[in-house]
């Protein structure tokens, strides 16, 4: 049989992929049945990196269509700029930088060739801190042992270092408890401050620019918190700083030699790898932090070497632009089958929608096509009582991730280690579920099974029915370790890259963002002042006319 390739067509690469989408589209071959069809599929469309194995021969994918997607990457130019992201060249055009979260985790990067030892001091200042707060060198001011670590940060100094600690909770320090507050809404704070001892509570200040509206007021709220508690409290004792911006940390109150810095080639949501991971060290240890360090390595190596054709995040990132340019899949889902990872979807919502929610190319032409989809889910079991309806019977296909640990905990209990048999039978019966549906002669006839009359079976069986074909690809990870969990969001964070290649978009601004920070100023000062501005639509002004109403009892101004 001679293989059809793409350059005997001489249709471009997007009409190719379009009519072979048609195409598979329209056949009568289910997905199911290409397993029935080729008996190897399974192995073949599976691959491995360290402790990560993912299974891919559940997707919407044959020979023609990878094929396809391969040349579109070459097309685009993926090993290159796959290069250019790994050497530092400056691939965040917009904001002038280099994106060198790789180099955080020992890539040597050939056009910043200081980095590696940059990045190894900020290690060492990490592991002298975490080993004085361990020992109980580092006190409070008036002497008490640290009890408490809380870290204030928003967006990627918080999301990451977040889930990582909530992910290894097995590995967690129980004499050092680490919590976490992003939200401007002071309930955050203080329901958290609560349940502490100011005493024995150290925050982290964490923020690359040191200019984040919500961080900075938390800071500010925590530090009266302190001071209320005690007037002679040290804030220096109490307050250490993750940021590029030393002088702005330096102003809060923060000693220099408190500060861990940062550098403007790491990008927010890719931080959790530099000095931002410091609470990952605090709740578990600094060998434990470097061993995350080395997992994400290891498919750094993966993404820099392998082909493009084994390549795990550039396979993972030309199924996703397959879904959503081909198959008109406006969402992804994202169903990670363990409960420490609960926090991963919205962990991964930050690093893939403010990658690619982008409407412009790197020239700032507008996109000819969709770019990235939208990104959830939850932890299974529970999305199973809930959402999982739509996912087996809603009109719209929406690819899912979904994520399991092989191995139980190894001190779990013999109950505990059925329910994680339960829990992975739960994840794979979901996924066969998607694959193969159930017609509606399936259904009608397992009523009739019942014992139900031929009427009442033939009323039910289009309600009963599930319509299979529904794509979804499965990472498992050998155990939940920090070393696997590097490995899977280095995927992650690769497999965005490569989507952004292929649309030609820049990856790491996020501009859109701006417009509502910067729209907050005249209604916050609406708000305070009363002062109606011309800038606001009449909506927003009754709405803060009113809101500004009921705070002061509901007597109109
Ligand atoms: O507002 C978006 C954002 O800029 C994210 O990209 C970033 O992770 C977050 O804010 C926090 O920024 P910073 O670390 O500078 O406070």
């Amino acid at each position: 049989m001679t293989r059809n390739t793409p350059q005997d067509n001489p249709a471009g690469i997007h009409q190719q992929l379009s009519s072979h989408q048609a195409q598979l589209a329209s056949s009568p071959d289910q997905l199911a049945s290409l397993f029935l069809k080729d008996h190897e599929r399974a192995s073949k469309l599976t691959f491995a990196c360290g402790p990560l194995r993912i299974d891919l021969s559940k997707n919407l994918l044959d020979e023609r269509a990878l094929q396809l997607l391969i040349s579109l990457a070459e097309e685009q130019e993926l090993p290159a700029r796959r290069q250019a992201l790994l050497d530092g060249e400056t691939v965040n055009t917009t904001e002038r930088r280099a994106a060198l979260h790789t180099a955080l985790r020992g890539y040597r990067a050939a056009n910043q060739p200081e980095t590696g030892r940059e990045v190894e001091q900020v290690l060492d200042q990490m592991q002298a801190f975490v080993e004085q707060v361990y020992s109980g060198q580092w006190r409070g001011s008036s002497g008490a042992k640290i009890s408490d670590i809380v870290n204030i940060g928003i967006g990627g100094s918080d999301l990451g270092p977040a889930m990582v600690t909530a992910a290894l909770r097995r590995q967690q320090n129980p004499s050092l408890k680490c919590h976490f507050v992003s939200n401007i809404d002071p309930a955050h704070l203080q329901a958290c401050l609560a349940t502490l001892d100011p005493a024995s509570t150290l925050f982290i200040v964490a923020s690359k620019s040191f200019s984040t509206l919500e961080t900075l007021n938390n800071a500010l709220f925590a530090r009266q918190w302190l001071l209320a508690a005690d007037a002679d409290a040290d804030v220096s004792r109490h307050f250490v700083a993750v940021s590029s911006n030393i002088k702005a940390a330096t102003e809060f109150g923060i000693a220099a030699s408190n500060i861990f810095p940062m550098w403007d080639w790491v990008g927010g949501r890719f931080s959790l790898w530099s000095a931002i991971g410091l609470p990952i060290a605090l709740a578990t240890s600094m060998a434990t932090f470097r061993q995350l360090l080395s997992g994400a390595a290891l498919m750094d190596q993966h993404f820099a070497e392998t082909p493009l054709e084994q390549n795990i995040p550039v396979l993972m990132g030309l199924l996703t632009v397959w879904y959503r340019n081909y198959w008109n899949a406006g969402s992804h889902v994202v169903l990670p089958y363990a409960q420490d990872l609960a926090m991963l979807p919205g962990y991964l919502q930050q690093l893939d929608m403010e990658s690619l929610g982008k409407s412009v190319d790197l020239a700032g032409n507008v996109l000819a096509r969709q770019s990235g989809p939208v990104i959830w889910g939850s932890a299974g079991t529970n999305g199973q009582h809930s959402f999982h309806q739509l996912l087996h019977q809603g009109t719209q296909m929406i690819p899912a991730d979904f994520i399991a640990v092989a191995q139980a905990d190894n001190q779990a209990s013999e109950q505990a280690r059925t329910q994680h048999q339960y829990l992975l039978a739960n994840c794979f019966s979901q996924s066969r579920a998607l694959m193969c549906g159930k017609t509606q002669a399936q259904a009608e006839q397992e009523l009739l099974n019942q014992g139900l009359p031929a009427a009442e079976a033939a009323r039910l069986a289009p309600h009963k029915r599930v319509p299979g074909n529904r794509p979804s690809t499965t990472l498992v990870l050998e155990k939940l370790d920090a070393f696997s969990l590097g490995c899977l969001l280095a995927a992650y964070e690769h497999k965005v890259f490569v989507q952004s290649v292929i649309w030609n978009i820049n990856a790491f601004d996020q501009w859109g963002v701006e417009i509502g920070k910067q729209l907050c100023t005249p209604l916050f000062e609406a708000l305070q002042s009363g002062a109606s501005s011309s800038e606001l639509d009449a909506s927003s002004a009754a709405l803060v006319a009113y809101c500004r109403q009921q705070a002061s009892g509901g007597v109109q101004d």
